[in-house]
């Protein structure tokens, strides 16, 4: 049911969506689909979106809304409930408004391509560039997702992009970037697609954000086609630092605002998880960033504008290269502090 305009073919930009399996009904708000678990969802938003819905809706609609209002209130507490709001009003503060939210899109349209995460994402969206034409790729936690609005328009490079975040307002940010793309707000622990849907799956430092990372990595892996690809590239947990020490190191050279679920994959771990749901690793590449942190960190606040061109980022971050190629190497004292993961789900 649609009580909105379409502005394209398959677009509704207010509307309902409902489940005859699950009984259950998902607002559409603004070109974005609400397929939030009954657990994540907002009591105050969510109730707001579907009552909305509700007036309009014909009498068997109006139940599966009732139903889902129901569900909402008794499971409201739980643990991943909690700590997915958390995140989502996190997430959502900073583009709350239609001014942020133009302001973020302007931010996003003039940060250069050079800055420390992007030439990062790069490197994974470069190895699957060449398969991409006509696939179905999705990316979880994506926010804004101005990876791939910046580096692989799904316009351009002719492939059907779906992005998904917990945060609905950074979903609208993304939206008003890439217009003909879809994008849904679900977690990444409940990923509301049919198994098999997609042929590839992105992240780009969300999977650190979540309760369970490798529960997720399982999940994500059911909606993916054999064949499909899985590229992620996370901060990790380096077993021979103790948490402590990370936790002051990670205080003193915090270099950009993350919420308090800002955690660490265990690496092990979840290449264990691929590797038991038959992927095989494609590229893989260890990242550290101890001289680029430690430098910027002392020298940034006098030398603010020199430190963020893109030379001097560059030089810091080839010595953090040379430094994870040789005393990392050599070292089981140093191990990387983050990772560049593709993966590909074996044919069977
Ligand atoms: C550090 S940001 C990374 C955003 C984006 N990938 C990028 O590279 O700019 C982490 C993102 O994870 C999202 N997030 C947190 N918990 C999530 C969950 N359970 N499911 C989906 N996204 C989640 C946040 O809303 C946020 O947008």
């Amino acid at each position: 049911m649609s009580d909105g305009f379409q502005e394209d073919d398959d677009d509704i930009k207010y509307g309902v969506a409902v489940c005859n399996e699950c009984k259950s009904a998902f607002p559409v708000e603004e070109f974005i689909g609400v397929f939030l678990s009954d657990a994540d969802a907002d009591k105050g938003v969510h109730r707001k979106m579907l009552e909305q819905r509700a007036s309009h809706a014909p009498a068997d609609i109006q139940e599966f809304i009732n139903q889902t209002l129901a569900r909402i209130y008794t499971e409201y507490e739980t643990e991943d409930g909690k700590w997915n709001r958390e995140e989502m009003r996190y997430y959502d503060a900073e583009v709350d408004t239609e001014k942020q939210r133009i302001r973020m899109l302007d931010s996003m349209k003039s940060i250069p391509v050079w800055r420390i995460f992007i030439p990062r994402q790069k490197w994974i969206i470069n190895r699957i560039l060449p398969d991409i034409k006509g696939r179905q790729v999705l990316e979880i936690g994506g926010g804004v997702c101005r990876t791939v609005y910046k580096l692989f328009n799904p316009d351009e490079f002719q492939f059907q992009y779906t992005g998904t975040d917990i945060s609905f307002k950074r979903l609208m940010v993304a939206k008003m970037a890439m217009p003909s793309s879809d994008f849904i707000q679900a977690s990444a622990l409940n990923l509301p697609f049919k198994d098999n849907a997609f042929d590839g799956v992105l992240s780009f430092g969300m999977l650190h954000h979540l309760p369970r990372p490798e529960e997720a990595l399982n999940h994500v892996n059911t909606k993916l086609a054999a064949g499909g690809f899985i590229g992620f590239h996370e901060p990790v947990i380096r077993p021979e630092i103790s948490p402590f020490i990370t936790g002051i190191s990670r205080k003193i050279f915090r270099q950009y605002q993350h919420s308090e679920h800002d955690g660490k994959i265990n690496l092990k771990n979840s290449l264990k998880v691929l590797e038991n749901q038959h992927h095989e690793i494609i590229s893989y590449r260890e990242q550290i960033s101890i001289v680029r942190a430690f430098t910027e960190s002392l020298l940034g606040k006098f030398f603010k504008k020199q430190m963020n061109t893109r030379t001097a980022i560059q030089i810091l971050e080839s010595v953090d290269r040379f430094f994870i190629n040789t005393i990392c190497r050599l070292s089981k004292k140093f191990g990387p502090n983050a990772v560049l993961v593709v993966t590909r789900k074996k044919k069977q």
